[in-house]
């Protein structure tokens, strides 16, 4: 039985084939038509799937949409009525997407699949979807179940509990109150766009006090200790306006709204420290509540805040439950996901078979993958020159001397990675150790300025040596936030301030140690992750060093590449030195040369983000 999945026309659209239970694949749109966030329908990204599972649309049993977008549109006529007249205009805004595709799904479904599917469309609700991305996938047999997002219909935080093969939510906070609307209110303020700067104001937190922090819990939002709260809708803006919040803000926060690419001051590190500090006391409160209203020692966390992952390791580390499953496409485009399983299990009851230990997410590598003989008709085609390995030790040996001496090296193998982090297959990897290449990759390839450290991949064996992790924990979808361990710390003479702080040699591995001394971690184990754990351990024999640097394989606000023809353009626009594609590895030195033009072009199709 095929169970096709959809999420599309609010961000992040996605697609997502499970067969027979098993998830067989599943992309977001942005990879195949290089838009990022793209929302249309995910015509391209079901293509893959349905390729993947070798099937067509008259193949399909069900079909599952990840809202339930009559529901949402009643929402968006009572915020409107509320507000009235005030908001016309963001309402008019909108209205042309509802009225010509949002309010007729099965009819642009069908014309998505060519008319050629004739059975049921069914309608999870946005929670639902979310919950269950976040419970059907994971090891555990039973467990308490948050989602904390935006927005869908009108939950915006949700709790309840998985058993078996059924999920129940019982709890939920409603629109307008939402911590994912709050932290996208914040990062609307601090001067970053919505939907995808929230990872950098999460960044920026640790240089910053979180003086703000009581100003907020006084006059932005009224927290209970259940974790639930309401906001002071006189501040917000996005019930009714085209901005996130108005001016009122202004009083609160020592001025307006930065504006977007304008100079990071400490006031906006503050305040990103201080809306930091709260949406942690609300994931706090939430779990605590959870877990002893529920009675379980298991968690599974989904929804677009659940990508907050310095929370997620705050939720870990006190301790709250024994173990922590996220989704790692915790956005909207898990959404897909969780509506294909919901249907599998919970409509067509279908049992659940876990161990508690692994997953069933295989790793996330649910995408595109490519043959050693396409990536040569490629290479050919372009007059790419390159050397072929034929053993993978060799390979290993070669590309683990290249991280070693310090150069850039794009790594493309097996198969894409559903959400939005990569995870060695999409990469663009680097030497932990070096005390120039985190400036050295964020100007010569993602062409940024950042104040953000790259993350560490480390050996799943090597965890708690060098990250403050027990060793039975993993965080194979880099989705939580550790402390470097005390001695692989080095003495910090810190006269700097602001973003320059980051320049200081924090640890052994500065590349990947953020001001206070944080990392994000993916742990990397061989059953999940093959030939690139293979190779971090080949480095590790080389330097005795189990850590890298681990990126996503793309320029500044281009989606991660998908195919190795995305890759080899990166790699020729940027000043990367060696790409790996599949079994080939090819040096920047010995390319023909672009036009300076084409590479210009390439570039300047990416929207700042
Ligand atoms: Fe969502």
């Amino acid at each position: 039985m095929h169970i096709l999945g959809i999420s599309a026309f609010y961000h992040d659209s996605a697609a997502c084939l499970v067969e027979d239970g098993k998830l067989v694949a599943a992309a977001q749109e942005e990879r195949f038509t290089r838009k990022k966030h793209d929302f249309r329908f995910p015509t391209h990204a079901i293509d893959y799937c349905l390729k993947e599972g070798g099937i067509s649309p008259e193949d399909l049993d069900f079909v599952a949409f990840y809202d339930k977008p009559l529901l949402k549109f009643e929402r968006l006529l009572e915020t409107y009525l509320a507000y009235a007249p005030v908001g016309f205009r963001s309402f008019l805004k909108g209205m042309p997407l509802w009225l010509r595709q949002k309010l007729h799904l099965p009819r642009e479904m069908d014309r998505g699949l060519g008319h050629r599917y004739k059975k049921r469309y069914v309608f999870t609700e946005h929670h639902e979807s979310h919950a269950a991305s976040a419970f059907f996938p994971s090891p555990f047999e039973e467990a308490a179940i948050m989602t904390l997002d935006g927005v869908g219909e009108w939950a915006t935080t949700s709790w309840g509990v998985g058993r078996g093969n059924r999920i129940e939510l019982t709890h939920e906070l409603r629109f307008p109150h939402s911590v994912g609307l709050l932290y996208s209110a914040f990062t609307y303020f601090t001067g970053f766009k919505v939907n995808s700067g929230e990872y950098k104001l999460m960044g920026l937190a640790p240089y910053g006090e979180p003086r703000f922090k009581d100003v907020i819990l006084k006059h932005l939002i009224d927290l209970k200790e259940d974790g639930s709260f309401r906001m002071d809708m006189s501040y917000f803006n996005y019930c009714q306006g085209l901005t996130m919040t108005n001016s009122r803000m202004n009083a609160l926060f020592e001025g307006p709204a930065r504006q977007p690419e304008s100079e990071l001051t400490q006031r906006e590190m503050d305040i990103a420290a201080s809306i930091q500090a709260v949406t942690e006391e609300i994931m706090l409160r939430c779990a605590r509540h959870v877990a002893k209203e529920t009675g379980m020692r298991h968690l599974v966390l989904a929804g677009g805040v659940a990508l907050n992952c310095v929370g997620n390791g705050r939720i870990l580390r006190e301790g709250i439950f024994d173990q922590v499953w996220i989704q790692p496409a915790a956005g909207d485009a898990g959404g897909a996901l969780g509506a294909a399983l919901f249907v599998w299990h919970q409509l067509l009851d279908k049992p659940r078979q876990v161990d508690g230990r692994n997953d069933l997410q295989s790793g996330s590598l649910l995408g595109p993958h490519f043959s050693n003989d396409e990536i040569r008709t490629f290479l050919d085609s372009v007059g790419a020159s390159y050397d072929f390995h034929e053993t993978e030790e060799k390979l290993l040996d070669v590309v683990a001397d290249h991280i070693a001496s310090q150069k850039v090296v794009g790594h493309f193998h097996g198969r894409m990675e559903f959400g939005p982090r990569a995870l060695g297959s999409r990469s663009i990897l680097g030497d932990a150790r070096s005390r120039e290449m985190q400036s050295v990759m964020n100007l010569k390839i993602k062409f940024r300025e950042s104040f953000r450290p790259f993350a560490p991949c480390v050996l799943r064996e090597d965890v708690d040596q060098w990250f403050q992790m027990r060793p039975e924990e993993d965080s194979p979808y880099m989705l939580l936030v550790a402390p470097v361990q005390e001695d692989k710390r080095l003495p910090v003479d810190d006269g700097a301030t602001g973003l320059d702080r980051l320049k200081a040699i924090r640890s052994q591995v500065p590349a990947i140690t953020h001001v206070d001394y944080s990392a994000r971690v993916q742990t990397v184990d061989e059953k999940r992750h093959g030939r690139y754990y293979r190779l971090i351990k080949r480095f590790k024999e080389k330097t005795g060093c189990p850590v890298i640097i681990n990126t996503s394989f793309n320029v500044r606000s281009e989606p991660i590449v998908c195919s190795p023809e995305h890759a080899y353009r990166c790699f020729m626009a940027c000043d990367m030195d060696v790409l790996v594609l599949e079994n080939f590895v090819l040096l920047k030195d010995n390319q023909p040369q672009l036009d300076k033009q084409d590479i210009d072009a390439y570039l300047s199709q990416f929207e700042l983000d």
